[in-house]
């Protein structure tokens, strides 16, 4: 059960004091019947209408994003972007949080939810949940480079988990299972590569879609979610 007035303001239509009276003038409608009470509470199943056009009442929201480059992943900053502000207000009030971090100058998909739990078993290294990145380098990608990410390499404080790499050219696809900081562009620093762009194609069982342009954003269909929560171990509903 949800305030009124609470839930219009998770739902990005202004502060309390700017919703109450929206509320007491009945501009809202709840399954279809005029609430003037902001302080009544519903169901979160609820359907809600202001001045007669539906509004999406949906407290738990699961999106991708196609990140472009030059924005931080991080819910704010007080100086640069952040992904936040590709997406409507409503998701940030709802508290949807990157699914990880992509580095400013990382480009593809980005999984961002309000459902922390199912966030923090994606990341959680114990999961392996795979990533697939394409990564251009400054020099040519060997086999030599795919056996030594194979092998698993050490990158000072820890050792990266065996990794597969499929060489291109100057450029590699890369399919890793954990998450570090600059994990990607560290592993090809280790075998004297330098990543000069990076582009996540996967996460888990997503993938970027080809129709999804650099700053655009979609809901998760049901069938993502879905594969998404198998991939974290979440037993089927
Ligand atoms: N690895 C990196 O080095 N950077 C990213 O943004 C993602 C993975």
């Amino acid at each position: 059960m949800i305030r009124l007035d609470r839930w219009l303001v998770l739902l990005a239509l202004g502060s309390r004091s700017q919703v109450q009276p929206l509320i007491r003038a009945g501009r809202v409608r709840v399954n279809g019947s005029v609430c003037r009470d902001p302080g009544q509470s519903f169901d979160e199943c609820a359907v809600l209408a202001l001045d007669g056009e539906p509004l999406d009442g949906r407290l738990t929201r699961h999106v991708m994003l196609h990140k472009p480059a030059g924005v931080l992943t991080a819910a704010r900053d007080p100086k640069q972007p952040t992904v936040m502000a590709l997406l409507p207000p409503c998701l940030g009030t709802l508290g949807c949080m990157p699914v990880g971090r992509l580095d400013k100058d990382t480009t593809g998909l980005l999984l961002l939810t309000t459902d922390g739990e199912l966030a923090h078993r994606l990341l959680s290294p114990a999961r392996h949940v795979e990533k697939v990145y394409f990564a251009e380098t400054d020099g040519p990608v060997t086999q030599a480079h795919a056996d030594a990410f194979a092998r698993g390499l050490d990158l000072g404080e820890f050792t990266a988990l065996p990794a597969r790499l499929d060489p291109l050219g100057n450029a590699a696809r890369v399919t890793v299972r954990e998450g570090k900081f600059h994990q990607v562009k560290r592993m090809f620093e280790a075998v004297g590569l330098t990543v000069t762009r990076l582009h996540r194609e996967r996460f888990g069982p997503l993938s970027l879609p080809e129709d999804l342009a650099p700053g655009q954003w979609r809901e998760l269909t049901r069938t993502e979610l879905s594969a998404l929560r198998t991939a974290a171990g979440f037993a089927e509903e």
